[in-house]
């Protein structure tokens, strides 16, 4: 079978389409055919060598987490699954596997049936950028129409999920957004949006309850200045060292540095497959057939889109 795989860290260009015998599955696998997988920011982040201290330096790597296509075997312990049902699903390991594949073997505990109504492509797209929003929800507390949410770098796969789930729970949401994101921002449930190549966001007056940080580029420091004393600062890409200081220095402040790390699992899921039942929406901004990998990973590394990009394998 073909897959993605590479053997130093770099650019797009360390990556070649390599062939592999088919997996074999355990009593509690499935063998998956892959019709699609999307596109994380730790995708490149891998197999960039910034974040070796999870991943480690060991190659062959494969690349690529969440997935979608249809069930070909099924373990003997499986049950639940049958051949031939469409499903979504996550490798065990982000930092070590790949699903960037024609077929993978994974657990049946990370495989779940494809709703009806969405793609491969929308439903490839739910499992990390989905999980890592629910478990921001989770960090937010308890939150509510009075609660004043700044969402910064709200268009890509996290943000699109997060509006949207926040919607639902009637908080009151600043998203900071491109230009073109901020269509998108609203419709997904923003109250007021700030277009961050026209305004900053520091020189507003406004100060937030939790102020959560998806473009990696705010960090504590900056976003105090728009906390309320009390306030939650939600950081989704700490580095390492900052995991143990928030830690002791939450200690001594009220305004909150809270780490976000999150991990796919069925209790989360099953809040995205509810939220989507009730018309949470998936834009999935291009998709780029197997062969244009190369040119999909840059495409999404550029920035610049709203929602996510996704690998179709045929
Ligand atoms: N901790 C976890 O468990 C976990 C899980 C999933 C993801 N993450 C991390 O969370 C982050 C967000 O994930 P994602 O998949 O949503 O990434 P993404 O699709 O790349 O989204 C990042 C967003 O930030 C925006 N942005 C860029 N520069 C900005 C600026 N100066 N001000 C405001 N917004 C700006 C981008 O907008 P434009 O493209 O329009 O510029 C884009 O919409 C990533 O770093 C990812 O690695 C963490």
């Amino acid at each position: 079978m073909k897959a993605i795989a590479y053997q130093e860290f770099g650019t797009t260009a360390v990556l070649q389409t390599v062939e592999q015998t088919k997996p074999t599955i355990k009593a509690d696998q499935v063998l998956v055919r892959v019709k699609a997988f999307s596109i994380n920011p730790m995708d490149w982040k891998i197999r960039k060598g910034e974040m070796t201290l999870m991943s480690g330096s060991k190659f062959p790597k494969l690349t690529g987490a969440d997935f979608a296509g249809i069930i070909e075997e099924i373990g003997t312990s499986v049950i639940g699954i049958k051949k031939g049902d469409e499903v979504f699903g996550v490798v065990k390991n982000m930092m070590k596997e790949g699903a960037s594949a024609e077929y993978v073997a994974i657990t049946s505990s990370l495989v779940w049936k494809k709703p009806a109504n969405i793609s491969f492509a929308q439903a490839a797209s739910i499992p990390v950028v989905g999980t890592a929003a629910v478990t921001a929800l989770e960090k937010m507390g308890n939150i509510g129409s009075q609660t004043n949410i700044l969402v910064n770098g709200a268009t890509g796969g996290f943000g699109m999920f997060l509006l949207q789930l926040l919607k639902q729970r009637g908080a009151q949401v600043t998203a900071v957004a491109s230009t073109k994101g901020a269509e998108f921002a609203k419709k997904w449930g923003a109250n007021s949006v700030i277009d961050y190549t026209k305004e900053d966001v520091l020189s507003q007056k406004a100060t937030y309850d939790i102020v959560i940080d998806l473009s990696g580029k705010m960090g504590y420091k900056t976003a105090k200045q728009v906390m309320k004393p009390k306030a939650r600062f939600l950081n989704p890409t700490p580095k390492p060292i900052e995991i143990p200081i928030s830690f002791f220095s939450n200690l001594f402040t009220s305004k909150k540095h809270i780490i976000v790390l999150s991990s796919p699992s069925t209790k989360y899921t099953d809040v995205l497959l509810s939220a989507v039942k009730n018309g949470l929406q998936i834009e999935v901004n291009k998709v780029f057939p197997f062969a244009q990998y190369k040119e999909a990973y840059d495409y999404a590394e550029q920035g610049g889109y709203i929602g996510k990009v996704v690998v179709e394998i045929n």
